[in-house]
């Protein structure tokens, strides 16, 4: 992968901050397979491609205001796949992190990981918990890659935490409301995302950010993501912008 120089992401003075812009965007990256398909190459090409415009993404992150990106890259759903196609994405996570990502890190990204890492291979989780640490004093981005990541997977280890700490009197029953249980999220550092973007054309969420994304907005566009662009993202930021966000208050 291309290397990238040592400039800082500097958030100071953003080209474009609109101050309605949404400052956590979330994305659901899909359409690798089906961009690799009509290349007729393998879905790993895709992938490939798909990893490359990642660091474009990230970049580009400043420009529109965006503090936070929260991007999906493997679901607790995705094992289904074929063996061929998981050991190959395992190993472009491996290689993405170990050369782009720090690449990234010299950047000013703070890099975090959110999902279950206890099927992931001791090697990769190594790689992760190392750029979470390299990174952690950054402040540029904030860049959480969901990495064998379910939204229902992730209540339910939230839930189970909860509950040992009820067992063990640490957490009266009581007080399990709305902002205590978010506490055990593994998005627990990170605010909620304003905008959900999905590529590839298809409307659903697919298991992503399910409590996060109670009050997000969704945006669903055709382009494959391999080609979605920093100038879609732009789009997509300013549209946001011209929304009227009403937490189900009524306009006044
Ligand atoms: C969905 O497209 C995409 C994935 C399951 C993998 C996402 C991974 C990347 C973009 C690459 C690496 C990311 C990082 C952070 C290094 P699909 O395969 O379901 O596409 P299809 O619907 O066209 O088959």
């Amino acid at each position: 992968m291309a290397s990238v120089s040592n400039t800082s992401i500097d958030t100071a003075e953003p080209e474009e901050q609109a101050s309605s812009g949404p400052r956590h965007v979330a994305i659901i990256m899909d359409g690798n397979g089906r961009w690799a398909q009509a290349r007729g190459r393998p879905r790993l090409f895709g992938h490939h491609a798909g990893a490359r415009r990642v660091r474009e993404i990230v970049e580009c992150c400043p420009q529109y205001g965006v503090k936070y990106l929260t991007i999906f890259a493997f679901s607790t759903e995705n094992w289904k796949r074929t063996q061929v196609e998981i050991s190959g994405l395992m190993s472009l996570f491996r290689r993405y992190i170990s050369k782009e990502m720090k690449a990234l890190a010299l950047r000013n990204v703070r890099v975090r990981f959110i999902g279950d890492r206890l099927r992931l291979d001791a090697k990769l989780v190594q790689l992760m918990d190392e750029l979470e640490h390299e990174t952690e004093a950054n402040e540029g981005i904030h860049l959480t890659i969901a990495l064998n990541y379910g939204g229902r997977d992730e209540v339910a280890r939230a839930t189970k935490r909860l509950a040992q700490d009820v067992a063990s009197g640490q957490l009266s029953p009581e007080d399990v409301n709305e902002e205590t249980l978010p506490r055990y999220l593994d998005t627990h550092v990170l605010p909620d995302p304003d905008l959900v973007i999905r590529t590839s054309g298809e409307a659903r969420i697919s298991n992503f950010l399910l409590w996060q994304s109670a009050y997000a907005e969704y945006e669903f566009t055709d382009t494959l993501w391999p080609d979605f662009t920093s100038e879609e993202l732009g789009r997509l930021c300013r549209k946001f912008g011209s929304r009227e966000r009403r937490f189900g208050a009524v306009s006044t």
